[in-house]
């Protein structure tokens, strides 16, 4: 079996993350191809109430988001950052194009993959979208690519709550990086998933057809599949914990006894005790005071808002 090098992202992320305490994986290691099919099964769910949340808003707020984002231009340039599969922008990209809007769709995902599902698919439902992919992680986008489009107007989004799956220091960087390279009357609509009932919360990272179990532990399968490990998926679990006071949701995998996972392509042995924990992912949840804070420590204003009628749920214009 061919070695890995602590080059390879993954192999580094698993050395660095399992010599912390708990050991932990960052969450991009929950999409691989399976795991991209798994998160779209969750966006199915009942239980995963953020994905109705949105396709509301863009339902109802679709003229109004419209007519702010072409004020004043004859055109503008819509980045979407982790654009994902594109399922939610479709809805506004469509009744924009009913509407007579004039816009150049730019999807940028780290995934090639889930951007031809998208292009295809917009291809055949906006058969006159003027759409240009760009499959890279979003740090290298915005150093590259972004940086060299047309004079008109940029507007960024990042969906899907996207951003509570980010560390707060890592949220307001990322933030101040789409900030340094917005121009005067650039704009960025982020999702954030508010604070509301922790039960509902709850029930969302941990659904009762088990799918989101199985995102969580198809990082195993990875790890096994490409770093030539031999976890045995029966003797670990998914745990997910809601804490109402911090507003994060972390999930966890439990190793359920005593045991050592090798990494043959690493030439290592990890051991685990009896209820050790992987942490795998946070998803923040925010209260209006805290989206403020967030985006003025970035540099940016809340300029508006976007929300729900259960109010669930919320996307921000940041300027
Ligand atoms: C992609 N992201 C916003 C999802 C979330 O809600 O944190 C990922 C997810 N993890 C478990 N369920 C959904």
């Amino acid at each position: 079996m061919a070695e890995v090098t602590t080059e390879d992202p993954l192999a580094k992320a698993v050395v660095e993350g399992f010599s912390k305490e708990p050991k932990s994986v960052p969450s991009w290691a929950l999409y691989d191809q399976k795991g991209d099919q798994l998160f779209r099964q969750i966006m199915e769910l009942p239980e995963y109430y953020l994905t109705d949340c949105e396709a509301e808003i863009f339902k109802e707020s679709a003229g109004e988001m419209l007519r702010i984002f072409s004020w004043d231009v004859e055109r503008f340039n819509l980045v979407e950052l982790g654009a994902g599969d594109g399922v939610k922008t479709e809805i506004l990209l469509r009744q924009w194009m009913e509407m007579g809007g004039h816009l150049t769709y730019i999807p940028v995902d780290i995934s090639p993959h889930i951007l031809d599902i998208l292009k295809e698919r917009m291809r055949r439902n906006i058969p006159n979208l003027d759409i240009h992919t760009i499959p890279l992680d979003f740090n290298k986008a915005l150093e590259g690519p972004i940086q060299e489009l047309n004079q008109d107007r940029k507007v960024f989004f990042f969906l899907g709550s996207n951003i509570g799956n980010l560390r707060r220091e890592e949220a307001v960087a990322f933030l101040k990086k789409v900030k340094s390279k917005m121009r005067k009357g650039d704009m960025a609509l982020v999702g954030f998933d508010l604070r509301k009932d922790p039960r509902v919360v709850q029930r969302a990272y941990d659904d009762s057809k088990g799918i989101t179990a199985e995102f969580n532990l198809n990082l195993l399968d990875r790890l096994n599949r490409e770093l030539g490990a031999d976890f045995d998926k029966r003797y670990f679990s998914h745990y997910p914990l809601y804490d109402p006071v911090s507003g994060t949701a972390k999930s966890y995998i439990v190793s359920r006894r005593e045991q050592e996972v090798h990494f043959k392509k690493l030439n290592k042995k990890y051991a685990f005790q009896a209820w050790e924990l992987i942490h795998t992912e946070i998803s923040q949840k925010f209260n209006p005071t805290e989206i403020k804070d967030l985006a003025s420590e970035a540099g940016m204003e809340v300029v508006n808002h976007f929300q729900d009628r259960k109010r669930y749920y919320r996307n921000v214009l940041l300027m």
